[in-house]
């Protein structure tokens, strides 16, 4: 088992809220278990063009609270080149770096398997994205804050959609995956959700609101995962067909900002402590995760597999409870 006494620390792709939670965690307890850690600015990219600096207790003092990352992020094409990747594993040399924990969603994971296999470097990554799209991870660090966001704001589209008596169509994030949709659907008591693993028919959906129309239900909130299409499309097409007044909105990144609520700090600083104590027990190409309330592992070849939701119960509850 190869002898680890300096470990690199990167967040890559979307931000999300606990990403500072999580270095803060993989930092101070590293740094607990007497090992160095390096801190690697702008996720892959910081490592091809090194930049790498020196973390110790302080440097991650006062982020605990706060959205984004310290790190910063970024999507990396040239990280996907052999070009890219040798360059990055000269800077690995060069700082002796001996293992990376990698905070991310799905495409940093992917990255962090192919290149953890090819120059045999130990990789640990810290689930963190908005998406809630790891294949056999419970939650992602960031996601509980998103969804909290997004329902904050659809319940203010509420108040109007009700007093204004408007349908609304509400576009929130989640790649290709319909999770925060239905979540915040479910929670905030919407009408309709719309999410890429399940079929609709809009002509249906029409035929439903119209009907509603007639008996007196006058306001709808429609979410849309941004998977499906586009809410101004959506809303032009309901109001052709219904001849009703219907309104778009698109939630976007305001959803991956803010202070992450309790649970995603607690996640990310649990996942933290995790991804230092694998690392030191030899483990590598893996992710860390909370499922069921244990403490766990998934392989990365299997993490970045896609990830098959519970859509049809959810989607009956909430067609049950509207
Ligand atoms: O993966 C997180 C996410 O916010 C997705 O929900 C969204 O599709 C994507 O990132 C947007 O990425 P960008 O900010 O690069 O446009």
């Amino acid at each position: 088992m190869a002898v680890i006494k300096r470990i690199g620390v990167l967040t890559a792709g979307g931000d999300a809220p606990g990403m500072n939670a999580a270095i803060r965690a993989v930092v101070r307890y590293a740094i607990y278990s007497k090992i160095e850690v390096v801190g690697i600015l702008r996720g892959w990219g910081g490592l091809i063009n090194d930049e790498i600096k020196q973390l110790d207790h302080r440097s991650v003092s006062g982020i605990i609270n706060q959205g984004g990352t310290v790190l910063k992020t970024a999507r990396c094409a040239e990280f996907k080149t052999d070009e890219g990747q040798k360059r990055a594993f000269e800077n690995i040399k060069k700082h002796a770096i001996d293992a990376l924990v990698v905070i991310g969603g799905d495409g940093s994971f992917r990255a962090a398997h192919e290149f953890g296999i090819k120059y045999q470097i130990p990789c640990i990554g810290i689930p963190a994205s908005i998406d809630n799209d790891i294949n056999g991870i419970d939650t992602t660090i960031g996601s509980d804050t998103a969804i909290n966001t997004a329902l904050s704001a659809i319940d203010n589209i509420r108040d109007t959609a009700t007093s204004m008596e408007r349908i609304f169509v509400v576009e929130v994030m989640g790649k290709s995956s319909g999770y925060i949709a239905l979540q915040v659907a479910l929670a905030g008591g919407c009408e309709e959700v719309l999410i890429p693993e399940r079929d609709f028919n809009l002509e249906d959906i029409c035929h439903d609101i119209v009907n509603g129309n007639l008996r007196g239900k006058i306001s709808w909130i429609i979410i849309i995962a941004e998977g499906v299409g586009k809410a101004d499309d959506i809303a032009r097409k309901i109001n052709e067909m219904t001849g009703l007044e219907t309104r778009p909105v698109v939630l976007g990144h305001i959803q991956r900002g803010g202070r992450p609520t309790a649970f995603s700090r607690r996640l990310a600083l649990t996942l933290g402590q995790a991804a230092v104590d694998y690392l030191l027990k030899g483990e590598s190409d893996k992710a860390v995760s909370l499922n069921c309330g244990d403490i766990t592992t998934v392989d990365l070849g299997s993490a970045i597999q896609r990830k098959k939701i519970d859509v049809d119960n959810f989607y009956r509850l909430i067609r049950i409870l509207t």
